[in-house]
Formats: C-alpha cells, structure tokens, sequence
C-alpha cells in the first residue's frame, strides 16, 4: 500500500522510522508491503533526517492530490492548512490518518462525514494519549459497554512540569524549558499548559466514549500556569499528588460533564503513578468496571506506532470504509455530585479555617484540619463548593479524585 506523509518533522520521521524497522512483520500480517512514495515538505529531500531514496518529496500538495497513494498521514499538525488538506484527501478518495487534535475537536464530525460520504476512512489514534491504544480500546474492545466515566493525563508536558516540580523540586520555567528540550512540548507550549491540548483530547476521546458529538468550546478548561509549589509540597506530605487531570462522566442519555482542571489524587488512583512524560487514563464501563491503559503521551517512535496501527487498519478494512458517527449532539452539564477536596486558606485566616468551613453548614465530620489553615472537606455539594471560591481568603481548593 502506498503512503504520503504530511510534515516529516518528529512524528512524521517516526512513521518512516517504525515502516522501515517493522517492515517484515507488518508484511506478514497485511500480505503487503507499505511505502512511502511521497513527502510533503518545505525542506529539500537531503535535508529531511529520513531515508528518503525511494520518496517525491514536495511543498505541492497537488502532487499528493493527484498520485496514487492510498493513504495520506498527516502529521503537520495546526487548523490550517491541514483541515482542508485533509478534507480534500478524503473527497478524492485517500484515506488519511492523523494526530491532530486541534484540528479533530474543531472539525471531527464534519471530516467523518466527508470520509463517509467518498468511502474513506479517517483514523486518529495517535491524536489521543500518544502510544497509548486508548481509541481502539474505547472504539472496539469496549465497544459493548456503556461507558460511564474517562479519568485520563492526557498531556506528557504537563505531567512532566509537574513531576519535577514534585519531585525533583525543579521550577515550573526550568521543567517546561526541558519539555520542550526533549520534543514533546508543542510548538507554542501554552496549549500544553493551560489545558487546552487536554481539552481538545478529552474531546475526541469523549465523542467516541460516550457516542455524541461533543463541541470542544463547553468543555471548562483550567491549566497548571496557576499551581503554587506550596499545595504540591502540602499535598505531597499528606500522600496527595497534584495532576492535571480531563475528566468526563456520562450523566445519562445525551447529558455529559467533562472538564479539565488541576486536581490531587489519592495513592488509591490508578493514575497517582503516572509521572513525567507518560499518560494514563481509567474508564469505566458498565459490564467491564474499571480499566485502565498507560503509555507514552508523546515522542517521535511511540506516536508513530499508534499512526502506523492506523494505516494498518485501513489496509484491512478500505474495502468496507466506514467510520464511527455520532447522531446526537451532546448536552453538556456540570456534574453536580458531592465531591472531596483539598482547600487552603490565607495565611491571616489559616486559625478560623474550622470556623470558615462550618460558616457554609459543612458539619465537623465532613472537615478534617489537616494543618494550619489546610484541610480536606469530604462529601461537598457543588453550591458549597461555589460559595466557597467566593470567599476572599481562600488561597487554593483542589478537587480529589481516588479513594480517602
Ligand atoms: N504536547 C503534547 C504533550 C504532545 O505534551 O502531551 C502529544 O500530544
């Protein structure tokens, strides 16, 4: 099967690398070799770090519109022009693979309905958890379960500023300065910090999670720019790891509460030992429980072996193409359930922190004073919780995920 890849920078020259490493086992499942006869990029054919002997390399994508590959891997990442690259690939016939989740939160469902409509098919697992087989495993091998709630670290460079700063006690410039060193930041690192590449991930992931469109814009999204190291310390005392974590839960029907926000996991979470550049997510279905996936988040090797499954894939199923389509739009809801968290209060207030939390009819069981003016408040309601951000002497309220 013949292959044109879009941007051989550090995912693209992975996807020649896994090729070329793998090529005889990938030959003995597919009964066929797969090459890549083309190359879209600015730089000249020596100047790529691949071997490049057999490939058209080109800045034309008119080339690749009009050759005879089958399919087309994009890896250039951004909106534009990869949207409507994409979308013109799929109406001519190509099958595409992509890791572009910017690009699939903003647009998944209008390029699904291209594809079907020309017998193409769109795949997308690397655009979600890097490595990790986490839409395969959602898509397919949990394809008989309502799934109920995704619990997931979706971004390497965020959980590797935050694993340094926790352990290595490095600050948050010098760990991002070395995120970014070891390729795994994006090219402008603040999707990764603010919560944004998360938000556009638990997106894709939800839409194909929960069965309904999801508009990426209503998802509530918060970063890590804004942790101060004194709750990491605090929290790392009391077992509590601060993480950033996208969370999704199926409220019933097309009713969804999905979010992104910093939050502090108890040893008991199956993501508490996650660190530095790796992902995880759990899912929970309802015939299956509880399952969880972990892996690379990012990297040249390990994303290309989530794009070359892909292209795997459609040499298998493009003669019945179809992909997964959603008929519902999801309503988004906040998920009003009492929840566990971690609060600190001004140093001022720290001696009324008791005083502070009963004030709001919290009762002496549910606050446990953990140190001066830190405690953990069990079972909150929402409209607590709310009452709570308003107070001017709040300093910090992390929400706990994973059993007390
Ligand atoms: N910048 C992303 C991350 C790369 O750090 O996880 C993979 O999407």
């Amino acid at each position: 099967m013949k292959i044109a890849v879009l941007g051989v920078g550090t995912v693209g020259s992975g996807v020649f690398n896994v090729i070329q490493e793998n090529q005889a086992k990938i030959q003995e499942i597919l009964g066929e070799p797969l090459t890549i006869t083309y190359a879209l990029d600015r730089r000249q054919a020596e100047d790529l770090d691949v071997d490049t002997t057999h490939v058209t390399v080109t800045d034309n994508i008119e080339e690749i519109y009009n050759s005879d590959v089958d399919v087309v891997v994009e890896t250039m990442g951004g909106l534009h022009p990869a949207g409507d690259f994409i979308a013109t690939l799929l109406s001519k016939g190509k099958h595409v693979v992509t890791a572009n989740k910017d690009l699939l939160a903003n647009r998944i469902d209008e390029l699904v309905a291209i594809a079907n409509e020309h017998n193409t098919l769109l795949l997308y697992e690397a655009s979600v958890g890097g490595g990790i087989p986490l839409l395969n495993a959602v898509e397919t091998g949990l394809a008989a379960n309502q799934i109920t709630s995704l619990t997931g670290i979706l971004n390497g460079t965020s959980n590797y500023i935050l694993s340094k700063m926790d352990f290595d006690h490095w600050s948050y410039e010098q760990a991002l300065q070395e995120a970014q060193v070891a390729g795994f930041a994006e090219a402008d690192p603040t999707n990764d910090v603010e919560g944004y590449d998360v938000q556009f991930k638990i997106a894709v992931l939800s839409r194909l999670a929960f069965g309904l469109s999801i508009d990426a814009d209503q998802i509530q999204v918060s970063g890590i720019s804004n942790i101060n190291s004194r709750d990491v310390e605090i929290g790392n005392d009391m077992g509590l790891t601060v993480k950033l974590i996208a969370k999704g839960d199926w409220l019933g029907e097309d009713r969804v509460s999905i979010q992104v926000a910093p939050m502090m996991l108890t040893q008991a979470s199956p993501l508490a030992n996650v660190h530095y550049a790796q992902n995880g997510a759990v899912i929970q279905g309802n015939a299956v429980g509880q399952t969880a996936l972990f892996g690379p988040g990012a990297g040249s090797m390990e994303t290309a072996s989530a794009i070359v499954s892909d292209v795997m894939q459609i040499a298998k199923r493009r003669y019945r193409p179809k992909n997964f389509t959603t008929t519902r739009q999801a309503r988004m809801q906040i998920d009003e359930r009492p929840l566990n968290y971690y609060v600190r209060f001004k140093r001022e207030a720290s001696k009324q922190t008791a005083e502070i939390l009963e004030a709001l009819g919290l009762s002496k069981d549910q606050i446990k004073i953990k140190k001066s003016g830190v405690a953990l408040v069990l079972d909150m309601a929402l409209e607590l919780r709310r009452e709570l951000e308003a107070n001017d002497q709040l300093a910090a309220i992390y929400q706990i995920e994973g059993e007390l």
